[in-house]
């Protein structure tokens, strides 16, 4: 009998199925759970006033990012090795999507093949690109995403240190790398950090470079900082996700509540800006669309939903936010998401 929220509940259920060290890398921060607590904290933190007795006028959540029509603005953000997790894996989290019109981004470091994924879903998905060392290795992964039929390229680069958090099982891997991204061999003497990874860390130049061959809608997510925002902005990028990476690399960041403000005002009206890292409920949807995002990610929260209940767990996942966002417009007299982007709120 499940007595609690249900996405509590799923969390649960995760713990309970998961072998102990999938439960540690799905939930792992890198600040001993303190960064993970600060990133919902920073949501939880922002309050809306109740305004009853508004009537609503054809009330929906649609909106529309780079042309695509969406019925709501939630995403699933890109988690890798999602077999991992549960059997159905990636392609079980892109049936979801179709179940709940929702939009995913396929990580590179999925478990299974993006063609597979894309054939699966009823809209074009979004790809999630890593850098892959070089240009040379970078481009043979695009290439291979764009040829699936993606519609948008999101290029994560707030991780080029790329620690091993899991020793993945027989039988799962990054299918859709020509091989894994291993640190070059060290001197005697040499840092693994200045002069292993970060000498293979992609740098603005080749943010530069990529806009040149992405035909696509770019994305950079990953930034936390106004002129970082400012800069993707210069570069021609079409958004920006700003994120934390839900606090799993850099321990003692702020909140993405606590900065998206000053980077909605500066860089609101000339890219798409979508956010995630700590949105545990369709209020802190609410939240994030308020203060000026255009769209808002989930990522642990899905992933509890695939191991508790495979396709099935992350359509409910969906749903939930959904009917929580819908909730929170109906309580506050919001009929649609340009009315919502007006809601004052307030500081606990
Ligand atoms: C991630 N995230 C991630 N991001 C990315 O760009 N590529 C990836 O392959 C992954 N893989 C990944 C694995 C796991 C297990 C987690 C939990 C996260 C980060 C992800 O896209 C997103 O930024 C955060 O998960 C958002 O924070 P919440 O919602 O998990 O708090």
């Amino acid at each position: 009998m499940q007595s609690l929220p249900l996405l509590s509940y799923f969390a649960q259920q995760a713990q309970a199925k998961l072998p102990a060290d999938v439960w540690h890398y799905l939930q792992s921060d890198a600040g001993n759970g303190l960064q993970l607590q600060v990133n919902e904290a920073g949501w939880q933190s922002k309050k809306v006033c109740p305004r009853p007795l508004q009537p609503l006028h054809q009330p929906n959540t649609r909106c529309s990012i780079f042309g695509e029509q969406w019925a709501h603005p939630i995403l699933l953000a890109p988690v890798a090795y999602q077999r991992l997790f549960h059997a159905d894996g990636e392609i079980g989290t892109a049936v979801a999507c179709n179940a709940q019109q929702g939009q995913m981004m396929v990580s590179s470091l999925a478990s299974q093949a993006v063609s597979e994924i894309v054939m699966q879903a009823q809209q074009p998905l979004w790809f999630q690109l890593y850098w892959q060392g070089d240009r040379e290795r970078t481009q043979a992964l695009l290439h291979k995403a764009v040829a699936a039929g993606i519609s948008a390229v999101v290029f994560t680069v707030d991780a080029p240190v790329k620690q091993a958090l899991i020793d993945l099982p027989e039988g799962i891997s990054a299918v859709n790398l020509a091989q894994p991204l291993a640190m070059r061999p060290l001197q005697t003497g040499q840092s693994t950090v200045f002069d292993g990874w970060m000498t293979q860390a992609p740098t603005w130049d080749d943010v530069a470079w990529l806009r040149q061959q992405v035909n696509l809608p770019l994305l950079l997510k990953g930034l936390m900082h106004v002129e970082d925002a400012q800069r993707a902005v210069e570069c021609g990028c079409d958004g920006v996700v700003i994120s934390n990476h839900g606090g799993r690399v850099l321990d003692s960041t702020p909140s993405v509540a606590a900065v998206l403000p000053t980077i909605v005002a500066a860089v609101g009206s000339q890219c798409k800006i979508l956010v995630d890292s700590g949105v545990r409920s369709g209020q802190d949807v609410f939240k994030a669309l308020a203060m000026g995002a255009d769209a808002v990610c989930i990522g642990r929260p899905y992933i509890w939903g695939l191991a508790a209940e495979g396709a099935m767990g992350v359509a409910k996942v969906i749903r939930t936010l959904r009917d929580e966002l819908e909730m929170t417009m109906a309580l506050t007299g919001v009929s649609n998401l340009a009315e919502l982007r007006q809601v004052e709120f307030f500081e606990s």
